[in-house]
């Protein structure tokens, strides 16, 4: 057993659908979550730059918050910067995030299946390993979504302007027929009432959100590191470029969220 926190990380405040998940999952496990706000988005950003976010949170949350596990609550990061981080925390536990391409691809009827996500990530490796790996005979048709992070870190779900962003990037697929929908950036679960109010329901919207939370749960418990509390877990942020603004579309993402920090200058 270990009542230490878990620490996830994002560009901002999208990482939450999983923090939402794992809450249901592990209700007892304090969380630190750090929001990458002044560094996003990491979708437009080089691999470079991504990799020494990623490492400066981790180190933070690792020497700092004194967390036991960390999730990489981003697609994006994932993608660019979870290798380099198993390779300087070995014996760490590091959960990533990876676009739900399996279970779409396994129920689709049409055999066409469509990905939103960052820009980095439909051009990343990691995304192409993927494709191989399980899209057999199904047509996955991805884009990259410039744009629409930004609509959730500003709370505009369901605006005139987000609406129309997210029909440049769905009509298309839309149009092939696609019967599944992977939201390949952790941003996009706060845009599923909108996008279903494009596609009227009738395309399915695959998130990784409970699965990375069971994966989480699972390697806590082989590792014999889940807490012995039996109080509510606790919620701590830390964001770098923290502004009031920030913190309303924090509260109004996830409700009851409160402690919010700003990141120290030297991680900032
Ligand atoms: N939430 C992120 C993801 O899952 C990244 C958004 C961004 O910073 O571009 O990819």
């Amino acid at each position: 057993m270990d009542n230490a926190a878990i620490g996830f990380f994002d560009s901002g405040w999208g990482g939450l659908s999983i923090m939402k998940a794992a809450r249901e999952v592990l209700p007892h496990e304090d969380f630190v979550y750090v929001a990458d706000c002044g560094h996003a988005p990491y979708g437009d950003q080089s691999h470079e730059f991504i990799v020494e976010r990623a490492r400066a949170i981790t180190d933070f949350l690792i020497h700092k918050q004194r967390v036991k596990a960390i999730v990489i609550a981003c697609n994006t990061a994932t993608a660019e910067a979870a290798n380099k981080l198993r390779a300087l925390y070995p014996n760490f536990p590091i959960i990533g995030v990876e676009p739900a391409i399996k279970p779409a691809v396994e129920q689709s009827q049409t055999k066409v299946v469509g990905m939103i996500s960052t820009t980095r990530t439909a051009t990343s490796v990691r995304y192409q390993e993927l494709l191989a790996r399980w899209a057999g005979p199904v047509q996955v048709i991805s884009t990259g979504c410039p744009g629409l992070m930004e609509c959730v870190e500003r709370g505009e779900l369901d605006t005139p302007d987000t609406l129309a962003l997210l029909h440049h990037y769905l009509d298309p697929m839309i149009a092939a027929r696609i019967d599944g929908l992977v939201l390949g950036c952790t941003h996009y679960p706060f845009l599923a009432d909108t996008i279903d109010s494009i596609t009227q329901g009738k395309i399915r919207l695959y998130e990784p959100g409970l699965a990375v939370a069971r994966h989480l749960q699972n390697r806590l418990a082989s590792l014999d590191a889940l807490t012995t509390k039996k109080t509510s877990g606790e919620e701590i942020f830390y964001v770098s470029n923290l502004t009031e603004a920030r913190k309303a579309v924090a509260e109004h993402l996830m409700p009851g969220i409160s402690h919010f920090n700003a990141l120290p200058e030297e991680t900032a």
